[in-house]
């Protein structure tokens, strides 16, 4: 039976940091406030006006293909997780392809706020595992800082700017994609969503003027769903696939919030060492957050590890896939 493999990874952060410290000087918030109640501590935010998600994408997708020895013109299909597409339309899978020379691939966006990458992670398994593809990129890529509101001290402190990718592969070994969860529920709408720049509320004079273009986010609430229904996914994988915690060699989930990883992890029986972690770094970039985990601690991964893939977000959206590691990060 064909599975899909990940056979290659990449990840790209804009060089510019800012900390805590230097939030500290442009709202009402401290180092304190942020680190003890999301686990933050710098993130990278693009200051060059000119660059957008897709220019992320295409340095993570370009040191992808470098890794794997491949050309673009191999691509079969791209999926990109986004909720900050440079535009409504065309889309920003079309527009990385066309920067990278993907001339035989196609693509679409696909719109799952912080589930973006596990959303379009399986979806691309499907097109490898029918056989009707070979190598299908899947990119999650946010730049955040342009939909904040910098004088809102509840969404600025979170967000970062980042983008990762990955490479599937049809594989016959007992590796690759094993599992998926997927749930949406759309009376989340409330409590998390951008007021305008849709057919809702077309931008206009006054919904510019009211802040409309930002992240609105009632955070108490998004973290108590956030909370349970990452944690009642993961572990409901876990059980159906007859996992237990001693099965599990790493957890890789949504950077949001470090309380809301520790919760997910303790109700898997996850000691602190098997959880990915590096929200310290680059905070929540929403698509980015699951791929630049995998990137991080790529050299650390071993064929034949089971990881869990996990994540919650606007929408709501969340979900969690399993996943047996396909080869040795340390030998790259
Ligand atoms: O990734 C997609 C999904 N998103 C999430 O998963 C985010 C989930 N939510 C969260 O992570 C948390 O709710 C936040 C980090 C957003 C907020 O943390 P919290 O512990 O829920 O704080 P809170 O909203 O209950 O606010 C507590 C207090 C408030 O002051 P009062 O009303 O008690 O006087 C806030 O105004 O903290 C205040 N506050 C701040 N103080 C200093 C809110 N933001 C800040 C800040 N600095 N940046």
């Amino acid at each position: 039976m064909i599975k899909a493999a990940i056979t290659a990874l990449a990840g790209y952060l804009p060089n510019n940091i800012v900390t805590n410290f230097d939030l500290e000087k442009m709202i009402d918030t401290t180092d304190e406030w942020i680190t003890s109640r999301t686990g933050i501590k710098q993130r990278h935010i693009e200051n060059d006006p000119k660059k957008a998600t897709s220019d992320m994408a295409v340095e993570a997708v370009n040191l992808l293909l470098k890794k794997r020895g491949i050309t673009a013109s191999e691509i079969d299909l791209l999926i990109c997780g986004t909720v900050t597409p440079d535009m409504v339309f065309p889309s920003t899978s079309n527009l990385i392809c066309a920067k990278i020379g993907a001339t035989n691939a196609w693509g679409f966006d696909l719109s799952a706020a912080c589930s973006g990458f596990i959303y379009s992670l399986a979806t691309g398994s499907q097109f490898i595992e029918t056989g009707r593809y070979k190598k299908v990129v899947i990119v999650g890529a946010d730049m955040m800082s342009r939909i904040i509101d910098y004088s809102d001290r509840t969404t600025c402190v979170i967000f970062g700017d980042g983008c990762g990718a990955v490479l599937l592969e049809p594989t016959t070994e007992d590796v690759g994609i094993k599992d998926f969860i997927l749930h949406a529920d759309g009376n989340g709408v409330t409590h998390l969503h951008m007021k305008a720049g849709g057919s809702l509320n077309p931008a206009s004079m006054d919904t510019v003027t009211n802040k409309m273009h930002y992240v609105y986010q009632e955070g108490q609430s998004v973290f108590k769903h956030a909370v349970y229904n990452m944690a009642e996914v993961s572990a409901k994988i876990m059980e159906r696939n007859n996992l237990t915690a001693k099965d599990v060699t790493w957890l890789a989930a949504h950077q949001a919030n470090k309380r809301i990883i520790d919760a997910t992890a303790s109700r898997m029986g996850l000691g602190a060492e098997k959880v990915m972690m590096n929200i310290e770094r680059y905070g929540n970039t929403t698509s980015g957050t699951i791929p630049l985990l995998l990137w991080d601690y790529e050299k650390q991964l071993k064929k034949g590890d089971t990881l869990i893939l996990s994540g919650f977000g606007g929408g709501f959206t969340w979900g969690a896939v399993y996943i047996k590691w396909a080869y040795d990060g340390a030998s790259l």
